[in-house]
């Protein structure tokens, strides 16, 4: 038995553009075991969200091998494939951005229920009572359109849509990042505690050490499609290793201090 949730082998993409060739992943390998959050991390333009878009599989990788919940997941395709992606589910800056303006906080948490048919259609209202709870939101946000809601309670939504499937693991990329500081520390806080409570392992993406830090138990480093550097979080913080996690290490000059 595999005990690694999520394994990542030796995983690239080129991007040809205008007669230019962008190694934007270079062999990246990694693993996330069963409610652990790893968080990637590096500067803009790394390969962050190449990887995040292969392992949704809204992008195909050119060479190298995932494995979910002891699957092939590159192979599985058609019904399998959809029936397995309420398993993994994700978070991104603004996800509702994409919804029908129109369209309440009760229709885009009933779109996930219905798709991968969780709950008869009799339980659904309570259902989504009872998501928004869990992500702190009155029952009443139920009716209201998506787009009358703050950016931080946006992000709340998407958290019960993403959850409501019961996944295993959640990607998030650079889901707290358009955030003023304090939403984005309750958002965080929400995470951690759902984690907790529920089990579900996270990828947490973001270029931002600081916040990466506040819900990662351990830490990558990616620097130009590769990965640099991997360990416990409290230990790439303390002593990174390469030049990029020392680089985003510097950009924070509250975590040295604090590490000592
Ligand atoms: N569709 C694309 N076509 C061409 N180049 C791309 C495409 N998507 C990403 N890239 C390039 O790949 C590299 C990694 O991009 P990305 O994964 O978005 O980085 P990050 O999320 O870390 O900011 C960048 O050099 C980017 O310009
Ligand atoms: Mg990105």
């Amino acid at each position: 038995m595999n005990p690694m949730l999520l394994s990542i082998e030796n995983v690239s993409k080129v991007f040809s553009s205008s007669g230019r060739r962008v190694a934007a992943l270079d062999n990246v390998s990694l693993t996330i075991a069963a409610g652990e959050t790893l968080g990637l991390v590096g500067a803009s333009g790394s390969g962050k969200s190449t990887l995040s878009r292969i392992l949704l599989r809204l992008l195909s990788a050119d060479a190298g091998a995932i494995r979910f919940e002891g699957e092939d997941w590159l192979a599985l395709s058609g019904a399998p494939l959809r029936r397995k992606r309420a398993r993994m589910q994700m978070v991104f800056q603004d996800p509702l951005a994409a919804f029908n303006p129109l369209a309440t906080v009760a229709m885009v948490l009933d779109d996930p229920l219905r798709i991968h048919e969780l709950v008869p259609r009799e339980r659904r209202g309570g259902e989504i009572a009872m998501l928004l709870d869990r992500v702190g939101l009155p029952a009443d946000f139920a009716s209201r359109p998506v787009r009358a809601l703050s950016g931080g309670q946006r992000q709340r939504v998407a958290i019960a849509r993403a959850i409501a499937t019961r996944p295993s693991l959640l990607v998030l990329d650079e889901a707290a990042s358009a955030l003023d500081v304090t939403v984005r520390g309750r958002i965080l806080e929400l995470l951690v505690d759902l984690q907790k409570e529920r089990g579900i392992a996270c990828l947490f993406i973001s270029h931002d050490l600081a916040v990466v830090r506040a819900v990662s138990h351990r830490i990558a480093v990616i620097d130009g499609g590769r990965i640099v550097e991997t360990g416990p979080a409290a230990a790439v913080i303390a002593a990174p290793q390469s030049d990029a996690g020392r680089a985003l290490v510097a950009a924070v000059p509250r975590l040295m201090t604090e590490a000592l």
